[in-house]
């Protein structure tokens, strides 16, 4: 443990113990309501997560509650939060809890990271706070709070930078003592909520201000560095829902994939022709077209082209029958949710 670095850390918990701000989740280490606390916070704003979460707490007090609930009430539970798949997931990965870990929530980092829909900031975030395990939650606020301590001018959206500053929280994680974890990931996010905000920090009441290198060198307002995003890069793409005895064909996605991993999707590619090759359907199949939409994910802009079509009940390889109502319990890609609301829409074309 290098001093600096356990001196930054004595300074920033002394800071958080005075001033950080009275929420609810923080009266708590149940995992299962950090959890919720922490997947609520993700896209929105603490107020509106406020109004919110005694209410779905008191309606699903614990993982069991939760996974017992019909998919549908939960749903509406969330109805005001946005970003519903927010919702979807964590009801799976209660399911999940309840089914692979007998209702008890994993108490690792690992074993947390592999419940559907939690990434690398929500693992680290529980098994912080909740298992006092020694890794750093980084929030984009959190990202912001230690570009500007190092004086970090590259491109924040950048691989190579994020990783250093994820370093830098790490190697000041471990910098801490047990007992001292949850504070630290939650400190760290807290700084960069309340003083370290974006253009206007409160400098003069920062506890890192005389070791702050973007301070020092008067770089911090303008800190992180955002590149303006390029244009988007524009993908066609071809979704077929392929319909037999009231269930869909779908594949699940590898648990190694690099987007939505162990999502299940609609049978999908670059282009129809490539499709129907790939499911071993004749090029001049009976289909018929269900609309376009548009989705964007990173970089990509994608333009799908849905289609219909019954089959003779053939099983291409890798995929299942799954049954259209079943499809709402599991986790489906946004892309394959969306064709299957377009279908709701479709016209023989
Ligand atoms: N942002 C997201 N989760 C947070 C937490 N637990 N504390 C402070 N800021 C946060």
């Amino acid at each position: 443990m290098t001093p600096p670095l356990a001196d930054r850390v004595r300074e920033l918990l002394e800071w958080f113990l005075v001033n950080r701000r009275n929420l609810p989740w923080r009266y708590t280490r149940d995992p299962y309501r950090v959890w919720v606390s922490e997947v609520m916070l993700q896209q929105t704003r603490v107020e509106t997560v406020l109004a919110f979460y005694g209410r779905f707490i008191e309606a699903y007090p614990t993982v069991d509650a939760l996974a017992a609930a019909p998919r549908h009430e939960v749903l509406a539970s969330w109805a005001g939060l946005g970003y519903y798949r927010r919702a979807s997931m964590l009801h799976a990965a209660a399911r999940q809890v309840v089914e692979v870990h007998a209702g008890r929530f994993p108490s690792e980092y690992d074993s947390i990271k592999r419940l559907p829909g939690i990434g690398e900031y929500t693992a680290a975030a529980v098994s912080s706070i909740a298992f006092d395990e020694p890794r750093a939650a980084m929030d984009g606020n959190a990202y912001r709070v230690l570009a500007r301590l190092a004086d970090d001018r590259r491109d924040i959206r950048g691989a190579a930078p994020r990783k250093a500053l994820r370093n830098l929280a790490q190697r000041l994680m471990d910098a801490t003592r047990p007992g001292e974890r949850g504070d630290f990931s939650e400190a760290l996010m807290e700084l960069g909520a309340t003083l370290c905000v974006p253009r206007v920090p409160r400098c003069d009441a920062c506890p890192w201000v005389s070791s702050c290198a973007g301070h020092a060198a008067g770089t911090a307002p303008s800190l992180p560095v955002k590149a303006p995003r390029r244009p988007p890069r524009r993908t066609e793409i071809a979704v077929v829902v392929i319909q037999y005895d009231g269930r869909a064909l779908m594949r699940q996605r590898p648990p190694d994939a690099s987007i939505m991993p162990g999502f299940w999707e609609l049978p999908n590619a670059a282009g129809l022709a490539i499709l129907l090759r790939e499911l071993g359907m004749p090029a001049d199949a009976r289909l018929y077209s269900a609309g376009t939409f548009s989705h964007a994910i990173t970089d990509t802009l994608y333009t799908c082209h849905v289609y219909e079509a019954t089959s003779s009940g053939d099983l291409p390889d890798g995929y299942r029958w799954v049954a259209l109502a079943q499809a709402r319990e599991i986790p489906i890609t946004t892309i394959s949710a969306k064709a299957l609301a377009a279908l709701s829409l479709a016209e023989p074309g």
